[in-house]
């Protein structure tokens, strides 16, 4: 791997603990005004100082980060479907490499959609964008997104995972599943896990720790910290797990602290 493509990746994986605290705020792109992320500026400013990286699209990026932000940009480049339609699958590449390194991309972040009606043409797209990548010393983030009919268990994100590793992806972002060991370990790139739909945040504590003491290397996570009714205590109670070792015990506590 190449001294750029280190260095990237150095700065979303920090190196000294092997971990990664990533926050996603890329829902709009084919959510629209997503609940928490209507002024999207707004939401992310207080959160910016405790995530190691900020994944979102191109296009809030530019309207309301400000240039001077050192955090990496994990930079949404694939899209072209909307909530209206049924099957979300049918996503190409949206933003062009030359593109990515004027944003200053510390990262390039495709979905790929296995077993759906576009597999094939996910797949290739993450494929293109792996040589792409490679070619400006740029790593590049899969998201196995997850269809309707499929099924979140470990067989199936574990095929999804080493999938899209075996196609050359740096980091895989994926879903937290019972024998989480089992997609960790069929999968030789850096798992993050999403944290899906908003659910009590001690839930989402004792997922977040479950997924990082099963291999992970942290989480990207959007929906559990910006819907929060406290997002910077729970981005914080968040990295105390992630970056600290804590149990979700203590972040918990941590949580309870900051909110009281
Ligand atoms: C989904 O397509 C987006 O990539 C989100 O960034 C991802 O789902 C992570 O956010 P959340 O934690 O809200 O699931």
């Amino acid at each position: 791997m190449d001294w750029g493509m280190q260095n990237r990746l150095a700065g979303i994986i920090n190196p000294r603990t092997g971990r990664c605290l990533m926050l996603a705020i890329d829902h709009g792109y084919f959510q629209g005004p997503t609940s928490g992320l209507e002024r999207p500026g707004q939401a992310v400013a207080p959160l910016l100082p405790h995530a190691d990286a900020l994944m979102l699209s191109r296009g809030v990026l530019r309207s309301v980060i400000d240039p001077a932000n050192r955090t990496p940009i994990v930079l949404r480049v694939s899209g072209g479907t909307s909530v209206l339609k049924d099957d979300l699958s049918d996503e190409e590449i949206t933003v062009s490499l030359e593109d990515a390194v004027r944003l200053n991309a510390a990262c390039l972040a495709t979905s790929i959609f296995v077993g759906s009606a576009h597999e094939r043409q996910t797949l290739a797209g993450l494929s293109r964008l792996c040589d792409e990548g490679q070619r400006f010393g740029i790593p590049v983030l899969a998201v196995t997104a997850v269809g309707k009919e499929m099924a979140r268990d470990a067989r199936y994100l574990g095929l999804a995972c080493r999938i899209a590793a075996e196609l050359g992806a740096h980091v895989v972002k994926t879903y937290y599943c019972d024998d989480f060991e089992r997609v960790v370990g069929g999968c030789p790139a850096p798992i993050v896990i999403a944290g899906g739909k908003k659910i009590e945040e001690r839930e989402a504590l004792r997922i977040a720790h479950r997924a990082v003491s099963s291999g992970a290397v942290g989480v990207d996570m959007g929906r559990n910290i910006f819907q929060s009714q406290w997002p910077v205590p729970m981005i914080r109670a968040v990295r105390s797990i992630v970056q600290e070792g804590r149990s979700d015990a203590d972040a918990w506590d941590l949580f309870r602290q900051l909110t009281a």
